[in-house]
């Protein structure tokens, strides 16, 4: 028998070394490493090492990729956000805040896709439940299997019966196997469970989503080293007190990251929100001041929000500078260029900035917008018409231009905008697309400032 050793490895990124201290080497957290005895993990090994050697190699020339077509699933974002369909044997890691709505996201899946034979593994919630919370979802449409264990063993055998194209695990945390010890939940048996379903999604082309939970700073709960099993990593992101949910892909190995599902929170489940702008932009309220609405790109879609400013006098000593949806920093970073560079005296002041919707925006093309809105509440004047805006704005108050500026132009347009507001590109201007929106180009701010103000 093989002589026992121990490891120490980290409860929060899963970094493993030899010694035991007290501040993780990788993570720099305190007291997060515990001991583990290796043995039994060989032992596993060693089992699989067995049960794969039918397996012989290849030539590479001969694997046909065409076999591998993606399975286009009854959901638009969805399909977009995997690169275009899911790919069979695929492993996608879908995480996110308790409550955002992974379960809910993943029972639509499994209502709404009659072409597939699917399985859903419920750790969490009992069948009944289930019942109850897909009556509440309007969506009705097709069959599945539920099954509220949590063995893989056991999952893997029923899966070998019943021969599903895609399995739902619900949730990675819950799972546990019986060849290792340790809690369902403990970084040991989250590391071997998805080990095992890879092999088993890998062996017999059947794809696999795995619910995971996140900790309070947003990693995926355990183990970074989950995200690097898997193929693809989905994040479920929103907040709570609105009704917008992004989906984002932190990696994916058949597709682009750069993508962006929307959906809405509704009574009735999830509803893919085609044309996001027309929901984030509030139509009736044109004519009040401090709000500018900025033309910004998330993953390759162009979407338009309202950014809304209120600069009040500060009542306090210190003024305070709030934000939501964006980076507070960016936030004081206009207001000294707005100070210092453009002469308008905003240290006095309280500012507040809110981006309509409760989405996150981290693209500097809104640096205009915000600046607009700032200067519209301060004036108590409302941006006159209906203009859109997307430039950064530089450290000397200069506009610049910001990338897929045509395609954005054309989705203020089809808003029906009537005027855009970007920075001045010189030779670059000749490309932008030919539209019946008026275009106009500036280099600093304050030339907007006076074009908007008088
Ligand atoms: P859930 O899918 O259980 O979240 P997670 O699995 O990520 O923890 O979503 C729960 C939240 O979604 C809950 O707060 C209620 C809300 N919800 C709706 O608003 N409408 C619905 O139709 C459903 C099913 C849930
Ligand atoms: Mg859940």
């Amino acid at each position: 028998m093989a002589k026992a050793r121990t490891i120490f490895y980290c409860t929060n990124c899963g970094n493993e070394s030899s010694q035991w201290a007290g501040k993780c080497s990788s993570c720099n957290e305190w007291n997060t490493l515990k001991e583990r005895v290796l043995e039994k993990t060989i032992a596993t090994h060693d089992r699989r090492e067995v049960t794969n050697t039918e397996k012989t190699p290849v030539k590479f020339s001969s694997i046909d990729p065409t076999n591998d077509s993606r399975i286009i699933l009854n959901d638009k974002e969805l399909n977009r956000v995997l690169g275009g369909g899911l790919v069979p044997g695929s492993l996608v890691l879908v995480g996110g805040d308790p409550g955002i709505g992974k379960s809910t996201l993943m029972l639509q899946l499994a209502l709404n896709n009659p072409g597939l034979k699917i399985i859903y593994v419920s750790g969490e919630e009992s069948e009944k439940q289930l019942k109850m919370r897909a009556e509440r979802l309007d969506s009705n449409t097709s069959d599945f299997y539920i099954f509220t264990g949590t063995n893989t063993n056991t999952i893997r055998s029923i899966s070998r019966e019943i021969e599903p194209d895609l399995i739902i695990i619900d949730s990675v945390q819950t799972l546990y196997s019986p060849v290792i010890e340790g809690s369902p939940g403990s970084l040991s048996q989250i590391r071997e469970t998805t080990s095992e379903l890879m092999q088993y999604a890998k062996q017999t082309n059947t794809s696999i989503f795995l619910i995971g939970h996140i900790t309070k700073d947003g990693a995926i709960a355990g183990p970074k080293l989950l995200e690097h099993m898997v193929d693809t990593v989905l994040q479920f992101e929103g907040d709570r007190n609105y009704m917008f949910r992004l989906l984002r892909s932190q990696k994916n190995r058949f597709g682009s990251t750069n993508e962006l599902g929307i959906y809405e929170m509704t009574g009735a489940g999830l509803r893919e929100v085609e044309n996001p702008s027309e929901l984030l932009i509030n139509q009736t309220d044109s004519g009040l001041s401090g709000s500018a609405v900025a033309c910004t790109v998330e993953g390759m879609r162009p979407i338009l929000i309202e950014i809304q400013a209120l600069v009040s006098t500060a009542v306090y000593g210190t003024p305070q500078r709030v934000t939501t949806g964006l980076d507070s920093r960016r936030l004081n970073m206009l207001l000294a260029v707005l100070e210092k560079r453009c002469g308008f005296r905003l240290g006095q002041k309280d500012v507040f900035l809110n981006i309509a919707g409760g989405v996150r925006v981290d693209d500097i093309g809104i640096d205009l917008a915000v600046i607009a809105a700032i200067l519209s509440s301060n004036l108590d004047i409302a941006v006159p018409g209906k203009v859109a805006f997307c430039a950064e704005i530089g450290l000397s108050g200069e506009l610049r231009a910001v990338s897929r500026t045509e395609q954005r132009i054309q989705e203020a347009e089809k808003l029906g905008f009537e005027e855009i507001i970007l920075a001045y590109q010189g030779k670059k201007e000749a490309k932008l697309p030919s539209v019946d929106i008026k275009v106009s180009t500036f280099k600093r701010v304050e030339e907007v400032f006076k074009h908007l103000f008088g």
